[in-house]
Formats: structure tokens, sequence, C-alpha cells
């Protein structure tokens, strides 16, 4: 467990996920994505017809380079390489984090929320209050 913590202490650590992230994400995908992956994430932009691999679906597909936040990060660092699939290392950390939660709300079904992450903000986070109760 603090092999994790430490892990992710060390990789850049996943800004929490808020609205204000996810519509950064969606427009940051609308404008860099949507041509090959379709507005929806199904794989059907435009520009996917002559693509070869094509972009999977989100939603029904198993993602080939691995589905946490963090695979998703790296992948949009470094790009699938021998495909269409692009490094978008240009980007800043941020919009990158905002495009992989935006990949993950596409997705749907369990939100995988960095749980991992949760330690680095221990320190910053007011505790929750226990849950009263009735
Ligand atoms: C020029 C077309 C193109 C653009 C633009 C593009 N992608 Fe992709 N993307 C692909 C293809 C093709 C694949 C599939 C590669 C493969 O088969 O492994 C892919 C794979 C991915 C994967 C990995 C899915 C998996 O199976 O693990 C993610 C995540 C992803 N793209 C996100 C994005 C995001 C976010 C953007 C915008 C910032 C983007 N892509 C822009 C073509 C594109």
């Amino acid at each position: 467990m603090l092999t994790t913590a430490l892990i992710v202490l060390v990789a850049a650590a996943p800004p929490a996920k808020s609205q204000a992230l996810l519509d950064k994400g969606k427009q940051s995908f609308m404008t860099n994505c949507v041509a090959c992956h379709g507005e929806k994430g199904a794989g059907d932009g435009p520009g996917a017809i002559a693509l070869n691999p094509k972009p999977r679906n989100y939603a029904k597909d198993p993602f080939k380079q691995g589905d946490k936040p963090e695979d998703i990060f790296k992948t949009l660092q470094t790009g699938v390489p021998n495909t269409a699939m692009v490094a978008f290392g240009h980007l800043s950390e941020e919009e990158r984090w905002a495009l992989v939660y935006w990949v993950l709300e596409l997705k749907g079904g369990p939100s995988p929320a960095p749980a991992a992450a949760a330690p680095v903000d221990a320190g910053t986070k007011a505790p929750e209050k226990p849950a009263k109760k009735k």
C-alpha cells in the first residue's frame, strides 16, 4: 500500500476530479480528439474510417493501453506507436488529466477515481466528517 502511494507521488499526481476539469476535458476532446474518436468516444469520428487499427469504442471495448487514469495519462503522453494515436505531450498536464477524466466519463461504468492518490491529498483536505447515525 505504501509502495503504491510512493509510486503515485513520483508520477504526476492526478488532480481531484471536478466538474470544471470535466468541462475542460470535454472541450479539449471536441477540439483534439473528436475527429478520430467521435463525440461519444465510439471510435466513429470522420477521420477514423481510414485508420488501421481503428480507435476503440471507449464504452464497449476494453482499453488496450489500460484504463486506469495513469494509463490513459501515459497514452496521451506518449501516443500509441505505429497507430494514428499521436502523443499529446504538448498539452499542459492539467489539460491531459482533464482529458483522462473525460475519456473515463465517456467510458462510463464505475469511476476509477484515483483512490490510490488519496494519501497525497491527505494533508491538504479537511478530514471527512464521520457519517451521523440516525
Ligand atoms: C488521428 C486520429 C486520432 C486522434 C486525433 C486521437 N486519437 Fe486516440 N487513438 C487513435 C487510434 C487509432 C487509437 C487506437 C490505437 C490502438 O489500436 O492501440 C487511439 C487510442 C487512444 C487511447 C487508448 C485506448 C486503448 O485502447 O487503450 C486513448 C485513451 C486515446 N486514444 C485518447 C485520445 C485522446 C484523449 C485524444 C485527444 C487529445 C486522442 N486520442 C486523439 C486515434 C486518434
